[in-house]
Order: structure tokens, then sequence, then C-alpha cells
């Protein structure tokens, strides 16, 4: 939408700039750049530690963040919402703690095949760390998973929209056949949290990850949400300052959760910058995607050779795809020649590429900033291109 574009500075640096990686990451709106300027110029203190008026402001911003990300949850409290570094982070954590003092020899833990690395390698180590069972989800072209979960299942781990077919997974219907067993659902935000309005509650996931730089943020600040009886009963996994209640030489008993998954000093500016980031994101709503994405999927399926990897009945605004005879990087660099940025190779998702026998693929993904006229020129710019890689 031209209204929402203008609000990017780096489209003005960058007139010409077609960014289709969004689900790498996003583009900032002023406003938060503007808010991490004024914090590190005018406002700047530490959190939590002191009682000067710039610390206390800095600390009550950095509690309306917490508030801010509760609500765009709906979770129950603000208690429940343990800032981190990024989705990976956020995953990592529930595997450090939860799974290695809820998981052991016998159990299963339970992956879907398409995960990105991040919701699958925790996993793996978790396993060998406890002695648990790794089992996943097949995986079907179409870019759905079979839900084969059994008795022995205790952690079933997937993402809500995959980053490589765009699949919105029915979270509440997986999180039923958990519970149903006993066992948690640890749910991978980070590609459905800009474009679905995330409701934690209705999903009745256990876990919920997602990163504040594929939502207009800051990089360096992810989310963790996590129910409050399970955070209660878990580990911290770091120590350090912040998480502790009281500390002796020989001994120290911890925070409750959130600050008991938060040792040492924060990042303070990015979470405080999160705030606009996610109000900006939810003013501006995700219809404009949904109007470009049928442009974008019908301008590809006129391309000769062009395969869409996966047709699942709900999906995001991103379309992986290959063209025969030419290599996804070929590609990429001539577009880039145009100023048009597409993501290209294993999309840190290996095992989903390799069901449809590939190593590389491209990728287009969709952001607020994007409008009809990026699509035009993406799909004019990439007919050129295989005139030349693929001369007749
Ligand atoms: C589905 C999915 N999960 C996890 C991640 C990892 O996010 P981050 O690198 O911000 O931790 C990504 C990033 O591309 C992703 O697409």
């Amino acid at each position: 939408m031209a209204d929402l574009r203008r609000e990017f500075p780096i489209f003005q640096a960058h007139p010409k700039l077609v960014y289709l990686d969004s689900a790498a990451t996003t583009h900032k709106p002023a406003c938060v750049i503007e808010a991490l300027t004024r914090f590190y110029a005018e406002e700047y203190a530490t959190v939590h530690r002191a009682i000067y008026r710039s610390s206390l402001a800095a600390t009550d911003r950095y509690n309306e963040t917490r508030e801010t990300v509760r609500a765009f949850l709906n979770a129950p409290s603000s208690d429940e919402i343990i800032f981190t570094r990024g989705t990976t982070e956020s995953l990592n954590l529930v595997a450090s703690s939860y799974g290695r003092t809820h998981l052991k020899p016998g159990d299963e833990i339970l992956v879907s095949e398409m995960e990105h690395h991040s919701n699958l390698v925790p996993w793996q180590m978790l396993a060998e760390q406890t002695g648990a069972t790794l089992r996943w989800m097949p995986m079907q072209l179409d870019g759905t998973v079979e839900v084969n979960i059994t008795p022995k299942t205790k952690l079933v781990a997937i993402a809500h929209v995959s980053n490589v077919t765009g699949t919105i997974h029915p979270i509440a219907d997986i999180a039923k056949a958990a519970h149903r067993v006993g066992a948690i659902l640890v749910v991978d935000g980070a590609q459905a949290a800009p474009h679905l309005p995330i409701d934690v509650q209705a999903l009745d996931c256990d876990f919920y990850a997602f990163s504040g730089h594929k939502c207009y943020g800051p990089t360096g600040v992810g989310i963790l949400y996590g129910k409050k009886t399970l955070l209660d009963t878990m580990p911290p996994i770091q120590g350090g300052g912040d998480m502790i209640e009281r500390v002796t030489i020989e001994k120290t008993t911890y925070a409750a959760p959130p600050l008991r998954f938060e040792a040492g000093t924060p990042l303070i500016a990015s979470v405080i910058a999160l705030k606009p980031a996610l109000d900006f994101l939810q003013q501006a709503g995700f219809a404009h995607e949904a109007t470009l994405m049928p442009l974008l999927e019908q301008g590809l399926r006129t391309i000769p050779g062009l395969r869409i990897l996966g047709h699942p009945p709900k999906k995001g605004p991103l379309v992986t795809f290959t063209i025969e005879g030419v290599h996804p990087l070929d590609l990429a660099t001539l577009l880039d020649l145009d100023q048009i940025a597409i993501r290209t190779g294993h999309l840190c998702a290996q095992p989903a590429l390799r069901k449809y026998g590939l190593d590389s693929a491209a990728r287009a993904s969709i952001g607020l900033y994007n409008t009809s006229s990026d699509i035009e020129r993406f799909i004019t710019v990439l007919k050129r291109s295989l005139v030349k890689l693929k001369p007749q």
C-alpha cells in the first residue's frame, strides 16, 4: 500500500527497491527508528536496578512493551511474556528449561517434518540430552502434515505458519490432540505473528515464540509466551543479575517468571522500540496482504516451468518456487541487478526442501510496504531474466 510504504524510510533511500524477503526480516517504519534514536539520544538508562528518574522511566517503558505483547497475543497475564533475543532463543529456552526437566527416556518429542531449523535442532539436541525419542509428523507435498500423536508423546513442536509453503497449520486442533495424551504444544509463531491475529488462549498452545524483527521491530528482541502453570515449574537457564530473589555466597533463590528467564541487562532499546512496531502492525492490519497474494501467485503461474511448493488450504503471504532448468541463485542475482530482493537457498528448512527433491529454492514474501506495482515489476523482471537464463 502506497500510504504504508511512505512510513518506511528505506524506500526513500532506495525508491526502486522491491523488497520481497519480509519472511526473513522486515524493514522498519519511521516510528520504530525514531523510538530507538530518541531512547539512545534523550532517555537512555538501565532498567529494574536504579531509582533515578530516567531509569524508572525506562523500566516503565520496558514493562509497557510487555503489556503490549500480552495484548497482542491475548495472553492472560504479562507475567507469561518473556523477552528473549528471538524465536530461536525462545524455542531453545523451552527445550533447555522445560525439556530437560520434564522429559525422560521413553518419552516422545514430536516435530513436523517441515520445520525451520530453529524448531528442529533444539529438539534433536534435547532428545540426545534426555534420552527421549525424536519422531516427526510426515509432511505431504501439498504442505500439510499428518498429526500422528501417540500416548508416549510428551511434547509437540510445530510452526503456526511454515516459512517454506506458507501453510497455516490448525494449531487449536493440534493443541487438543496433544492435550488429550497429556503432551504440551510449542508453537513457532515467527511467520504468523506478522500476518495473523494471534490469540494464545483460543489456540490453547502451551508456548508461543516469535521475533520482533519480522514484525517491523528491532533485531535482537524476541518473545516467549508460556502458560504460567508451566513457567512456574521451570528452572532458569542462565544465572546472573535480575533473575534472582536472594543470593548468599552458597546459594540463590530465583525470581518468579518472567524475570527468572531474563538474566543480565536486557536489550532495553530494542524492547522499548518493539511497542511502536506492534502498534503499527496492528493499526495497519493484514487486509492488503490478502489482496497482493493472488496477484503474486497468478503472475508466477504464467511462467512456463515454474513450480510452486505446496498448495495448502490456508496460507500466509509467501510463495516458494523453482523454475525448471534455472538455478535459484542465478535468478536472484539477476533480479538483484534490478533492485528486486528475494530469498534463495535451503530456507533454513533442509528436510522440507529435501521432501521436494531440492536443496535450493526461491521465495518471494510480502510485507506491509509492498504494492501491486512491486508485484508487477517482479513478474516482468523475472520473465526478462528467464530469457537471459534460458535462451530459446
Ligand atoms: C518459521 C521460522 N521459525 C524460526 C525462525 C527463526 O527466527 P529468528 O532467526 O528471528 O530467531 C524463522 C526465521 O526465519 C522462521 O521463519
